[in-house]
């Protein structure tokens, strides 16, 4: 009965993962995959996340129940302070509400499934040109038709402003507007705190409704606070809104799936409306979210102590990307590269958008055991003191060929 059915293409990134793990070259560089490594280019557990998770551990009163459907309260309401700030009018207003997530991308599913029930004006969603290579299915699944944004420049390497006002400007009334709220994948270029004003004029003009998909707070600046200044300046005018939050490169959780979609609402029984549906798609979709990320996470942001500890470490993080990319930038000049490459230290967050052809990402692959995705993104964490100049050298070579 299934003879039909035909081959689906494997996904771009995780495909290229694979390859990557299969190479049997022992210096083999992978730039791919946007998780955080260190010096060594070892997965790194944060020590914050291993106290958390001793204390987790640790608690005679553990058990294996299941959570609410919802989540974990605790969790919840602090993870709706981490991106609102802890003095959000909206917060103490009781117009904000959190539903945990199967991390980032099910905060995004089961927001795209409630506004496709009933925001029924909106059938149109608009993504970033070019954005994360999951928006486009995420919400076509929903039941969206998806349209683009213009985002990047090529010619400027830099955001295209212009392009994106007129597109949101011409998008019809009440659209549905994914937003990046700080290092947008895969360009690693956020508009600027007047950009983002002028963003939001449109969306007031047109009454769309901002989507933010926060999954590098912390990543970008090294500062919470700042990676949130967009949603907050948003909830501050006075919007309506949702944040996908998630927890994987921040609290490098990647695998236990730890994430909340945040509501803001214009009044408290709204968002309470609003969350008794979440719960009801949450309930049919996955019945309810794992525990053990979550309370993980939920110790160190309900605790101050911890809470620094993880700002600290945040800023090892977004420190060792920051060096990596003027490590980066100095050889390929050194090497006298031809091309401009000011923009690798003027993007931010976990990527930089190189601008190498989608043939040199390949010879890079082919001929250097380089990985990195074929519209020229690398993941900037996958570089060190070790390999970063034979990286160098093998983009000066491709550059040249
Ligand atoms: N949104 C963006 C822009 C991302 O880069 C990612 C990748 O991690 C996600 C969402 C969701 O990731 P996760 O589901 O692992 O939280
Ligand atoms: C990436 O873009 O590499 C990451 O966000 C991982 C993913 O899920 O695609």
């Amino acid at each position: 009965i299934f003879r039909n059915v035909p081959l689906a293409p494997p996904d771009p990134i995780f495909h290229l993962t694979a390859n990557y793990k299969a190479d049997p070259f022992p210096d083999k560089i992978d730039l791919g995959i946007g998780a955080y490594r260190d010096e060594a280019g070892k997965p790194w557990i944060l020590p914050v996340v291993q106290k958390a998770e001793a204390l987790v551990v640790g608690d005679p009163q553990l058990d294996h129940e299941y959570l609410p459907i919802l989540g974990l309260k605790a969790f919840r309401d602090a993870s709706v302070r981490v991106i609102l700030g802890a003095d959000s009018p909206a917060v103490a207003e009781g117009r904000a509400v959190g539903a945990q997530s199967i991390s980032g991308t099910g905060a995004l599913r089961i927001g795209a499934e409630f506004l496709r029930r009933f925001r029924d004006a909106a059938t149109t969603v608009y993504i970033s040109n070019p954005t994360w290579g999951n928006h486009r299915a995420i919400f076509e699944d929903a039941g969206f038709a998806v349209q683009t944004y213009p985002y990047w420049d090529a010619a400027a390497r830099g955001l295209d402003i212009d392009g994106l006002l007129a597109a949101l400007r011409a998008a019809p009334q009440q659209s549905i507007i994914v937003l990046h709220a700080c290092a947008h994948n895969p360009t690693g270029v956020d508009p600027t705190a007047a950009q983002w004003r002028q963003i939001a004029e449109v969306c007031r003009e047109r009454a769309h409704f901002p989507f933010f998909d926060c999954a590098y707070q912390g990543f970008a600046s090294g500062s919470l606070d700042r990676d949130a200044a967009a949603v907050r300046a948003f909830v501050a005018d006075g919007f309506e809104l949702f944040v996908a939050q998630s927890y994987s490169k921040n609290f490098g959780l990647y695998g236990e799936r730890v994430g909340c979609l945040t509501v803001v609402a214009h009044e408290p029984a709204v968002a309470q409306h609003i969350e008794s549906q979440l719960a009801k798609i949450t309930r049919a979709m996955i019945s309810n979210p794992p525990s053990h990320g979550a309370r993980i996470v939920s110790r160190v942001i309900t605790d101050a102590g911890l809470m620094a500890q993880w700002q600290r470490e945040l800023e090892t993080m977004a420190g060792r990307i920051r060096a990596m990319r003027q490590a980066l930038f100095t050889h390929l000049q050194q090497l006298g590269t031809p091309g401009t490459w000011q923009h690798i230290v003027d993007q931010i967050g976990m990527f930089s958008y190189t601008g190498l052809s989608p043939a040199q990402c390949q010879t890079l692959i082919d001929q250097h055991h380089v990985y990195l995705s074929s519209n020229g993104r690398i993941s900037m964490a996958g570089l060190n003191e070790g390999n970063v100049e034979r990286f160098a050298r093998a983009v000066d070579q491709v550059v040249r060929q």
